[in-house]
């Protein structure tokens, strides 16, 4: 409807132009403009409630982690450590060795009913399987995953296929017993298994590494990994929970639900589900009769045997990973065998953080000093490792290197941000056959609108007043000062939130009174039609007083301007981005620099002395 209005305000274009010899130019005409610039001030808004709710989340991970230092300074125990970046801090279970894992709390034990199932399905009590997380893409979960140390969670690799970007997916862990709620942990890293075939299923497994060790305080346990790469035997009644689908093609379940499932014989799983069951990677679990199995959305999920002894533990020995149909006769479910990953885990558990590339978000939170320093102290190792000559020698370029690679991921993060960006456009102009192309599939609100609703405190926490939140975090009260000593990873903590700040500042510093965008002119060149139909066009546009032109792609007939209009509105944010982040520093800023020049820098229209003026 709202496109329909535009189209009807564009046509008829003003008419071409012909200026003193060079090309033919089109302007579109203001009503146009209009249109364009009251959906752009639309995106600007959710642009600023996206980089609140950005800094608010680091700002409430700082205050957690105060809490948790005022905490432990009342005990004798030792304090928990930093929440940053420690994939080799103190785990919970040390791999190999088993060390407390596997245990649930009393009074949920009992409860896996024989009957219970996923598919159909029965509740599981709060905080029955301390074990069992969700994967979050983009906020939307799409998978289970299991608790295997205090920083690693065991999942399927499938879950990833298509979205192997970590810098996109969060965990949410177990909630407690008493239905404490569930926290929410960033991906630092995604491992899938370096075999994990996508057409077969085979070896679907992955490790992923949390940003921050879970802490002893939740309720959130690891569950055991075997420690022989043997199966209980045939028939043993194990355990399956997850959030996934009450039925084929059904909603998914609202609350954890668990069933029993007997292990079944390679023999007879090969029967069921023919060649496409490896039984060197893969084990079955259900019953023959059907109407108890895992269904859709449960992938990653655990599969548990109980070890009887004085102290009965829940032992992981399946991920859950397809299945043909959910519940139907014949078909049990196929579970990923995770005893003859043993050795694998082990090794992707226990390896040194030097030895693998730094993970975007290592890079990301890290603040590259000018210089480089020693490389062992830095995100960088990795570089510094990977070059043959001495290690005076090798300072330099591992850590040229190493800013390469974070300039890579700065990009990442910022194509996110803008596809994130142009999904929002595209909700707002309405769902064009072209735009379905560029912002693919996932059919869902942008994150920052979804989060801003269902995180309703945390939003308020920044939005009283209506300054923007870049004004009001750096302040520090004193006595917060003085707890940074005894409180580790508070910190950098901070300094991650002032970069944070940093990084939104252009958008967080226009008062909401000024946030409106202003397209003043789109002036499209008639001789540069593109293969896909676009033409160059130079665009001038305003926000909260400050001006940019950039060049950009414009479509002149109904369907192709439709289609050029979101993306217009992300290049324009891109350019007030950028012209911002050149004010703040003057010598230019590291990212994109070379682009900038061609995009928001010019503070004169670079056409406007060849182009005759518009006629009234
Ligand atoms: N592949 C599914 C998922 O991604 C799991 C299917 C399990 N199916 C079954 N019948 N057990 O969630």
């Amino acid at each position: 409807m709202l496109l329909a209005v535009l189209l009807l305000l564009l046509l008829p274009l003003s008419d071409p132009r012909l200026a003193h010899g060079h090309p033919l130019y089109m302007r579109l005409p203001p009503s146009t403009l209009q249109a364009l610039s009251a959906q752009g001030t639309k995106v600007l808004q959710a642009a600023q409630r996206s980089a609140l709710w950005a800094v608010n989340r680091v700002a409430m991970e700082l205050q957690h982690r105060l809490h948790e230092c005022r905490g432990c300074g009342n005990t004798t125990a030792p304090c928990p450590g930093p929440g940053r970046p420690r994939p080799q801090g103190p785990l919970l279970q040390d791999p190999p060795e088993p060390g407390p894992c596997g245990e649930r709390p009393p009074g949920t034990v009992n409860v896996t009913r024989a009957h219970g199932r996923i598919v159909g399905g029965s509740a599981a009590p709060p905080g029955a399987w301390p074990w069992l997380v969700r994967l979050l893409l983009g906020g939307q979960p799409l998978c289970g995953g299991v608790l295997v140390a205090a920083s690693w969670v065991l999942t399927a690799a499938h879950c990833f296929a298509g979205a192997p970007n970590e810098l996109l997916w969060t965990v949410t862990l177990a909630e407690g017993s008493r239905g404490e709620q569930a926290e929410e942990v960033p991906v630092n890293r995604i491992l899938p298994h370096p075999k994990f075939d996508p057409r077969t299923f085979h070896n679907d497994l992955a490790l992923v590494q949390l940003w921050t060790p879970v802490s002893r305080a939740g309720a959130a346990r690891p569950v055991c990994l075997p420690q022989r790469p043997r199966e209980p035997p045939t028939g043993t009644a194990c355990a399956i929970a997850g959030w996934g689908a009450l039925f084929e093609d059904g909603p998914e379940a609202e609350a954890v639900r668990e069933a029993r499932v007997p292990l079944l014989s390679a023999d007879t799983c090969r029967r069921a589900l023919g060649p496409g069951l490896r039984p060197s990677s893969m084990l079955c679990a259900g019953y023959l009769a059907g109407g108890i199995d895992s269904c859709q959305g449960d992938s990653g999920g655990p599969l548990t045997c109980s070890e009887t002894g004085p102290r009965p533990r829940e032992v992981l020995y399946g991920v859950t990973s397809w299945g043909d149909g959910c519940g139907e006769p014949g078909k049990p479910g196929v579970y990923t065998r995770v005893a003859v990953f043993k050795d694998w885990l082990q090794e992707q558990m226990s390896a040194a953080p030097s030895s693998r590339e730094p993970s975007c978000r290592e890079l990301l939170a890290w603040d590259p000093p000018e210089e480089p320093l020693a490389a062992a102290a830095t995100p960088c190792a990795f570089y510094a490792h990977l070059c043959p000559g001495p290690p005076g020698a090798c300072a330099r370029p591992a850590h040229q290197q190493c800013l390469q690679r974070r300039r890579r991921c700065e990009l990442r993060s910022l194509a996110h941000t803008l596809l994130e960006l142009l999904r929002g456009a595209q909700e707002l102009l309405g769902p064009r056959p072209g735009m379905r192309r560029l912002a693919s599939a996932l059919a869902r609100p942008a994150p920052w609108l979804r989060e801003s609703a269902r995180h309703p405190v945390r939003e308020q926490r920044l939005h009283p007043g209506s300054r923007a939140a870049g004004a009001r975090f750096p302040k520090r009260r004193p006595e917060q000062r003085g707890e940074a000593n005894g409180c580790p990873g508070l910190e950098p903590l901070r300094q991650k939130l002032a970069t944070l700040q940093g990084t939104h500042a252009w958008i967080l510093q226009v008062p909401p009174e000024h946030l409106a965008m202003d397209f003043h002119e789109v002036l499209a060149d008639l001789g540069s039609k593109t293969l896909t139909g676009l033409f160059r066009a130079w665009v001038r546009a305003g926000l909260g007083g400050r001006h940019v032109v950039f060049g950009g792609l414009v479509g002149l007939e109904q369907a192709t301007l439709a289609r050029s209009l979101p993306r217009l509105l992300v290049q324009a944010l891109q350019a007030f981005r950028l012209a911002a982040l050149e004010k703040a520093e003057p010598e230019g800023p590291q990212i994109g620099a070379r682009q900038e020049r061609g995009l928001g820098r010019t503070s004169h229209h670079p056409l406007s002395p060849r182009v005759p003026p518009a006629r009234p």
